[in-house]
């Protein structure tokens, strides 16, 4: 049989096969390997995957890749990640290293409310053109399917102007992008005195009129004690759900205060960060089916000691996700790889742990496990081709990028050849 592209010969085809749920427990230690590999692939969808040398008995095609000596894996899904900014914040980094905490500088006027400032006074085009350029870098580090946030602009006209930008990302870009409203991602200054002001608008002005425009899936809340409390969250949480919103949450990031309990109660697709989630707040996301997002690059770039507990997690059979959490603040890192090296050495997960986390249970974490985040038969042919001996070498090699090929859709939509 005829079909548009073969990958073959892949020293190792990490397929990622199994269960249609999310991965728990031993399961995300499984990654499915084929050695020497193959993939066919006709109209952008797998079709199959085998030995190589079952693949080229059954299919031809003119277009062939030699993956010879090296490793072939889904495209990293990741779920997570804030690009759409005026202006980055290196200036908050270097008060970090000499003893500032994220909180003094959020509540010195730093923080969210400085991009705040940004994206209001910044043009829709002059937005766009930046949050291009940042997510062509994702792009570039293998990453083929983002979720990107509002919530630098705090105001109904200046959130819709994001949410426009990731619009226009995702028609534009051959990535999938999903959008997420996070009107609640600070209280602007204008209500920093007012909060309960704020919190109407977005129930009566903001929520209805983005529903109405279509512009996001997903609704997300940052929930910690110097933001929205657990009642306040609650509150817009079940508003968003009214308005037809999935939910997800920034949750437990620094304090303990109930966050990962309440995205347990609302039934948050995603509660994310986690840093100090309790025992209760893990049995409880569980129960529920919440997927925990850890996010070690911002403990990372935060320069804090306390990663979430990824082995107590996995242990008690919660599907864990990993995502970068890119923004101009707290983490300014563009990179899967990364993450899942600090994932590995910090959060002690195995290396195929930290795959499945940021493929599989990713696209699990956007509810897009259907069409990406393994190599299976009828998915997306979202490909990666890495230069490398093992899946192992991924995060040993590390503050470089070791993918090759990024394939979307059966497509090669990015090449870092040396
Ligand atoms: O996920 N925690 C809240 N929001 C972002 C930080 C955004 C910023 O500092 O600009 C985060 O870390
Ligand atoms: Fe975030």
């Amino acid at each position: 049989m005829k079909v548009d592209l073969i990958i073959k010969n892949a020293k190792e085809l990490l397929s990622l096969k199994g269960s249609a749920k999310p991965r728990v427990g031993s399961e995300m230690d499984e990654l499915s390997i084929i050695e020497n590999g193959a993939i066919a692939i006709l109209n952008g969808k797998i079709i199959a995957v085998d030995f190589a040398e079952n693949i080229l008995q059954k299919y031809n095609s003119a277009k062939q890749i030699d993956a010879s000596n090296k490793v072939v894996m889904p495209g990293f899904v990741d779920s997570h990640t804030h690009p759409i900014f005026a202006k980055t914040r290196e200036n908050e980094f270097e008060m970090r290293i000499k003893g500032k905490s994220y909180v003094d500088i959020s509540q010195s006027g730093g923080g969210i409310r400085s991009s705040i400032k940004f994206v209001r006074e910044a043009t829709f085009d002059q937005l766009y053109e930046i949050a291009l350029k940042n997510v062509k870098k994702i792009i570039s580090n293998g990453t083929t399917t983002i979720e990107a946030k509002s919530g630098y602009g705090l105001s109904t006209e200046s959130e819709i102007k994001m949410l426009k930008v990731i619009q226009k990302l995702s028609t534009n870009l051959p990535i999938d992008v999903i959008p997420t409203f996070l009107g609640a991602h600070e209280f602007p200054t204008e209500f920093k005195e007012n909060r309960i002001e704020y919190i109407r608008i977005l129930k009566e002005e903001m929520l209805p009129k983005i529903a109405e425009l279509n512009l996001a899936k997903y609704c997300d809340i940052f929930t910690e004690a110097h933001v929205y409390t657990v009642e306040q969250s609650r509150d817009i949480l079940q508003t968003a759900k009214k308005f037809g919103f999935k939910l997800r949450m920034h949750a437990d990031e620094i304090e303990p205060i109930g966050g990962a309990e309440l995205a347990a109660e609302v039934g948050a697709i995603s509660a994310d960060h986690l840093g100090a989630t309790s025992n209760d707040g893990i049995e409880a996301m569980r129960k529920s089916g919440v997927i925990a997002t850890l996010l070690p690059g911002t403990i990372f770039s935060l320069g804090m000691q306390s990663y979430a507990r990824a082995r107590d997690m996995i242990a008690k059979n919660l599907p864990v996700a990993l995502a970068t959490d890119f923004n101009p603040g707290s983490c300014n890192c563009d990179s899967m790889q990364f993450v899942i090296t600090l994932a590995c050495l910090q959060m002690k997960m195995t290396v195929a742990e930290a795959i499945t986390a940021s493929t599989i249970n990713g696209a699990h974490a956007l509810q897009m496990a259907e069409k990406t985040g393994s190599l299976e038969i009828g998915k997306q042919a979202d490909i990666l081709i890495l230069d490398m001996p093992s899946y192992r070498y991924l995060p040993y090699h590390f503050g470089s990028n070791n993918v090759e090929t990024v394939l979307k859709n059966g497509q090669i939509i990015w090449e870092n050849k040396i």
